[in-house]
């Protein structure tokens, strides 16, 4: 397993364009660098990963969230187009470290209609790629993404803002083993989530608030925010090791886990 994280040399909360910020309650800078140093240790020490680092830039405190840097598949390199002007900045600098580190390019044609935030919102479960719209990335990218990349693409919507990326509320755990919480999404995405093949855990609302759906899985291993109790059991009943960990200054922003992290190899 492959990973990009970006250090959290510059995080922050300066503005607010998701529900969790709030520019009054900044994170503790110190507590952030431990936290996101001991979640890059769970990952490498404890669980085998290779962790590569994209260097943090001043005046872009969301790029230690390198889930939306883009999306990787097939060895290329697909870009993201951010829904708001604070991380539109983040861009160049993520296209520049795939450039250089040798990944190939297949991009979304450049449109203000077209906003696509990366793996935040587009996770596979099996072959097909679930992909979350609305709050940031739009429906009209998937049509797109689809051709781009030659796999079925299952657009859901996510209604409650809350839960504004598809990785903040479900989590694919195996090829037939799904997690999500069903208060983000509507009732055709409910629907299909459903339908799809394999076992289903829903999670509960308390856990869902508290970035359950917000893992990063690793064969038998996940890595979450610490606190989720019911989704922990659902999880180690099926054989699951759970390596919980504290973010909560990185919840302050929106984000835990998940968001710090990109699959570039699985
Ligand atoms: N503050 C960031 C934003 O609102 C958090 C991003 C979280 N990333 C994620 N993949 N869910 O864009």
């Amino acid at each position: 397993m492959h990973l990009l994280m970006c250090p959290p040399d510059y995080f922050d909360v300066c503005y607010e364009i998701n529900p969790w910020m709030d520019i009054a309650r900044a994170p503790d800078r110190d507590r952030a660098v431990r936290q996101w140093t001991a979640l890059r240790q769970i990952l490498t020490e404890q669980l085998g990963a290779r962790v590569s680092l994209i260097p943090p830039q001043p005046g872009l405190p969301d790029m230690v969230f390198t889930a939306n840097a883009g999306l990787l598949h097939g060895g290329s390199f697909v870009p993201a187009s951010f829904r708001h002007a604070q991380r539109q900045g983040e861009a160049p600098y993520f296209r520049q470290w795939f450039a250089e580190a040798g990944y190939p390019e297949k991009s979304l044609p450049e449109s203000p209609e077209f906003t696509f935030e990366g793996e935040g919102d587009a996770l596979f479960y099996g072959d097909v790629l679930l992909a979350g719209y609305g709050p940031r990335s739009d429906a009209a990218a998937y049509a797109l993404l689809e051709g781009l990349l030659g796999c079925r693409v299952l657009p859901l919507a996510l209604v409650d803002s809350r839960w504004y990326h598809l990785d903040t509320c479900l989590i694919p755990l195996a090829p037939d083993l799904l997690a999500y919480y069903p208060g983000a999404f509507d009732a055709a995405a409910n629907k299909a989530l459903q339908s799809l093949p394999g076992e289903k855990i829903v999670m509960t609302e308390a856990d869902a608030l508290n970035f359950g759906g917000n893992a990063v899985v690793i064969g038998r291993d996940v890595v979450l925010n610490a606190g989720c109790e019911a989704l922990e059991a659902e999880l180690a009943a099926r054989g699951f090791r759970v390596r919980a960990t504290d973010l909560s200054e990185f919840i302050k922003a929106g984000g835990s886990a998940k968001c710090l992290v990109l699959i570039l190899e699985r």
